[in-house]
Formats: structure tokens, sequence, C-alpha cells
């Protein structure tokens, strides 16, 4: 066997399958959560069973458009494309819209397999199909449009189990002088900055340039320039190309990262083993933050209701014994319960002291923009915690 299973969290319930209130008597599905290292091309895997119909539905409760940091970099990277003049572009895994709106719509093709968000661009009369990326909906989008210029697709292709069919649908419909941009949360500074909670149902895969780069070989795509951006708490970009198309060179920014990860030992299991003994090193201060708050006296509410913090609370067994709720401005996640730790989600705080409540950021990878938000509750004495690099509460 060639893979490796170096961290085990215990047993989780889907994240984002929030609950209504009449479902919470009810047994909720749960996995074990296990990560793995393939040992052969180093892909970091989550073990999973479930299918993407099961956790892709027309219900799916995540909205990209929730966070202004997202739009930002959605925006900017929308008008750096409009300045290259790209073509026809198709975007897998458009959400709600949060990157396909910046473009005209006679530009750019979606595909979106959860209902409830393509009709989102839909109804604003951008060309959605409402499936799951494969090889038969590549081939159908050719005949209907045919070669694409640039695929864009952030937070998705981690997500798809078959890499292969992924990869081989991209070439098929993406023309030879095409660019593939995608990005995805990286595996470096979940090592760096112990966010064990990239690790969940949907992130199947959590990606380095070392092992996309293995796994696009064999389908002859190349990474010619890669971005470290700091969206969903540390991502990278990559830039692909065919391998026949000699006029994108290959940039310096390749060999920056190869020897980046080579000094972080991304090949070596011990890099991984040392990693799961952070984690559990994470979980014992998490809880004793968390004890050491509530025999004070002190309030624990959540901001941001997210899949990551699923895992964390999940892992730590904290609950809605120790977090009273969590604020979220997401319509979909508003007055349902977090999935396995039933903390009520709520629009808006009720009645808060500062000085007496310590928020716990599920959105960690949002602090600024929280920071911004909630500068009037740090004034007053209020504080957040986080459990990256490790757990502490910041004033
Ligand atoms: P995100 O970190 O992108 O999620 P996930 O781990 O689920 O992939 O989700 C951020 C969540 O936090 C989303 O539900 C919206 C919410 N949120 C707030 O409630 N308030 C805020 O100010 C921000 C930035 C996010």
């Amino acid at each position: 066997m060639h893979n490796y299973t170096f961290l085990n969290l215990g047993m989780h319930p889907l994240a984002n399958s929030y609950l209504k209130k009449k479902e919470l008597k009810k047994r909720e599905k749960k996995y074990k959560l296990q990560v793995s290292l393939n040992k052969k091309n180093f892909l970091v895997k989550v073990i999973t069973k479930f299918s993407s119909k099961t956790m892709f539905n027309n219900k799916y409760p995540y909205r990209s458009s929730m966070s202004k940091t997202m739009l930002k970099s959605f925006s900017k990277l929308a008008n750096k494309l409009k300045k290259m003049n790209s073509g026809k572009i198709l975007e897998i895994g458009s959400n709600d819209g949060a990157f396909s709106l910046n473009f005209e719509k006679r530009k750019i093709i979606c595909v979106e397999p959860c209902g409830n968000l393509a009709k989102i661009t839909k109804k604003k009369g951008y060309k959605t199909y409402n499936e799951y990326w494969n090889y038969t909906l590549s081939k159908k989008i050719f005949k209907q449009h045919g070669k694409i210029d640039l695929i864009f697709s952030s937070n998705t292709i981690s997500h798809i189990e078959n890499l292969n069919d992924v990869f081989k649908s991209i070439n098929y419909i993406l023309d030879k002088n095409g660019i593939l941009i995608i990005e995805d949360p990286s595996l470096m500074e979940c090592l760096k900055k112990n966010t064990y909670d990239q690790f969940y149902n949907e992130h199947i895969y959590v990606f380095s340039f070392t092992s996309l780069n293995n796994i696009l070989k064999k389908h002859n795509l190349v990474i010619f320039d890669i971005e470290n951006i700091s969206t969903h708490g540390g991502s990278t970009r990559y830039y692909i190309k065919k391998e026949q198309n000699n006029s994108l060179k290959i940039n310096s920014s390749i060999q920056k990262q190869v020897k980046k990860e080579r000094k972080i030992k991304i090949t070596n299991i011990k890099t991984y083993i040392n990693f799961a003994k952070r984690v559990k090193k994470s979980k014992k201060e998490f809880i004793k933050i968390i004890k050491d708050l509530k025999s004070k006296n002190i309030r624990i509410l959540g901001y941001g209701a997210t899949a990551k913090s699923c895992t964390v609370l999940n892992f730590c067994k904290i609950n809605n014994k120790q977090i009273e709720y969590f604020l979220d401005t997401t319509p979909e996640k508003q007055n349902k319960y977090t999935p396995g730790t039933h903390i009520p989600i709520l629009k808006k705080t009720q009645n808060i002291n500062p000085s007496k409540t310590v928020f716990y950021l599920g959105a960690w990878n949002f602090i600024k923009e929280i920071r911004r938000k909630e500068k009037n509750f740090l004034k007053k004495g209020g504080q957040f915690l986080i459990h990256t690099p490790y757990p502490k509460l910041i004033r």
C-alpha cells in the first residue's frame, strides 16, 4: 500500500450539514476522519466514503460572496485576466458567482452542481450548467461552445475525488494555448499553521506543488506560475498550461516553491508524524483555554460557523455546553445548528458584555475582516479565541 495514515481526528459528522431544530434528535451520519499521505505522489488525502451527490446537493449552504475578502480576491484576479484578454472562460464550481459575475455574461460559462447556487448565476443571465464536472460534461460543453481559452476553479478541484477524470476533462476542452488556473488551500501553510481544520469530508485533498505536479504530469499539464495568496488561511494559485505550449515560459516562482517545499521536507513521512503530534497538543491546549474561560464565567460565542470549525469542535469535543451560539452572516446557516455539536447559529448577537465575552473564531481565516468589523468589541475588552498556529486568546 502506498498510503500512510498519519492523522486520526475521531468521529465526525458531515461538515456543512447544518441541522434544523426538528433534526436535533435524529442520529447524524458520522465518519472516521483520517488523513493519509501517498508515498508515491505525496498527495495528502482525507479518507472518505461520501459521494459528491451526498455532499454537494441543492441545499449547499456555503456562499463565496459572504466575505468581502473573497470578493476582493476574485475581483482583483478578474481585473488582471481582463487585461490579458483571456478569451472564452469557464468556471468549475462557480458557487454563487463571486468570481464569474466580474465578467460580461457572454464571456463566461459557469459549472455548479449545487442547484440552489446555480440558480443564482442563472437568474442573473449567466450560462450555468447545474452539473458535476466530469468528462461527459466537458464533451457536452465543447459541443455547444467549442474549446475554452481559460478555465478557472477555486476551492473545487480539491473537493473532487477522481482527479484523473477532472484533468482528463479539462485537457479535453482546454484550447492548446489555453490556461487553467486553480486555487486551493496550501498544504505547506496547513503544516506550518497547524490548521488541521483544513481536513474534513469535503476537502478530499490538500495540495502541495509537489503532489499536484505529480498528478498533472500524467495529463501533460505543466504548472508555469504560482502565487501564494492569503485566502482560506493560505492558499496557492496555480497557473497551468499544456505541455506543448511553448509560448508560456516557466516562471521563477516555481523554483522558489520547490525550494520551500524541500525545506519543510514535504516528501518525508516524519514531517506528517510531527504535524500529528502538534495537532494532539493543540487539542489539549484548546480544551484548557475553554475550561479556564468557563471557570471564570466568561461567555464563549462562535464567530463564523465554518466547515473548518466543525473539525475543531468535534475533534476537541466542545459543544453547546461550552459555546452558547455562533454568529454567521449566511442566511442558509442562520437558525440552524452546527453538525455534531448542536450549537445554535444566529444572525446577530444578543446583548453582550464584551469584557465578559470571548468569540471563538471559526472563520479565523478572515481575522483581518472580522477585527475591523468588531473593533468596538475589542476596544471594550472583548477577546478572540483562535487555534492557529496554537490555541490562544487575542485582545
Ligand atoms: P469559510 O472560512 O470560507 O469557510 P469554510 O471553513 O466553511 O470553508 O467561511 C466563513 C464563514 O464565516 C461563512 O459561513 C460566513 C461567515 N462569516 C461571518 O459570519 N462573518 C464575517 O464577518 C465573515 C468574514 C464570515
